[in-house]
């Protein structure tokens, strides 16, 4: 099961590939998000997305370091909470947090959760990560939620961003937040990828679609992700289904279908608004 790698192209991280798909945590902890892990390892995913907020990094820590897979095959994803935010040291502090919930030696991806504005730390705790790649405690860093004033912000502030994780699927793809990303050179990340709640067999382009390449309507819009460059994080705990949600590496949609999805966005935003909702 093949699965596509980009480059990271921020600061001090040309060198790092992340693997396309990977494994949403949230909402499960414990015993769960480890089974859940453990089996999609097993299933072959090499990118796991947890958070300090989700509590479960102690769970996929006990996963990854019980894996079959060696630690330098996997890609780990964590999201900074912002009692972290602020200088090198301060940073430092909720990195040194999450290696000690995982019992991990390094995190891939340090991204800071929401931009939480009402602070008035997101630029610095930007420049702080990028500073501590350099520690090799973390491999890479980027952000979540932020909007495209958020990013301007710190471009103004001379960084570049690697990667922005927000809340895209085929009704609310956000094709004006997608373009501000692109205009940076920011990768995206797309959380929820698939609606979670959606009923995707609801809407006659996925379902036409899911039929013509012999696919599951949740595998088309996880390919429509793919082959815009995004890094989806779809979750689930069914050992099939985990498995078909990988399984997007053999057809290709043609650019017709995926005008037609992206057809399917009726405008919404992200459920949580960055400027007002944080942690
Ligand atoms: N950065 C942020 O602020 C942020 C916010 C929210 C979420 N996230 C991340 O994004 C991840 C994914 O988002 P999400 O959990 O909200 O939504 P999602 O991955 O779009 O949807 C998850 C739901 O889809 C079901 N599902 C998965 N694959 C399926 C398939 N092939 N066929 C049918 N049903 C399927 C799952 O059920 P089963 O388990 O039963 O398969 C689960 O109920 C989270 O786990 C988290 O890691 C990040």
């Amino acid at each position: 099961m093949s699965v596509t790698s980009l480059p990271l192209n921020g600061t001090g991280v040309s060198e790092v590939q992340i693997p396309q798909i990977g494994l949403g945590t949230w909402p499960l902890t414990g015993q769960e998000s480890t089974d859940m892990v453990t089996t999609a390892i097993d299933n072959g995913y090499r990118h796991i997305d947890t958070a300090q907020k989700y509590g479960n990094e102690d769970a996929v820590g006990l996963a990854i370091r019980a894996a079959s897979v060696p630690r330098d095959e996997l890609f780990i994803t964590t999201k900074l909470i912002n009692r972290y935010f602020g200088d090198v040291a301060n940073v430092r502090a909720g990195i040194e947090h999450s290696l000690r919930e995982t019992g991990l030696d390094y995190i891939d991806l340090m991204l800071i959760h929401w931009p939480n504005p009402q602070l008035g730390k997101y630029v610095e705790t930007c420049a702080s990560l990028a500073e501590l790649v350099d520690t090799g405690l973390i491999r890479a860093w980027g952000v979540s939620n932020f909007k495209p004033e958020h990013l301007q912000n710190v471009v103004d502030a001379g960084l570049d961003i690697p990667l922005n994780q927000i809340q895209i699927d085929p009704l609310a793809g956000q094709p004006d937040y997608v373009a501000a990303n692109a205009a940076h050179g920011v990768v995206v990340g797309a959380y929820s990828p698939t609606g979670r709640d959606l009923t995707l067999s609801d809407f006659p382009v996925l379902r036409d679609a899911a039929e013509r390449y012999g696919k599951s309507e949740h595998q088309i819009v996880l390919r429509w992700h793919v082959q815009q460059g995004r890094i989806p994080v779809p979750r689930s705990s069914n050992a099939g289904r985990q498995r078909e949600n990988l399984d997007v590496f053999d057809f290709e949609l043609t650019d017709a279908e995926i005008a037609a999805i992206n057809a399917l966005d009726n405008g919404s935003r992200a459920r949580l608004d960055a400027d007002e909702y944080g942690h």
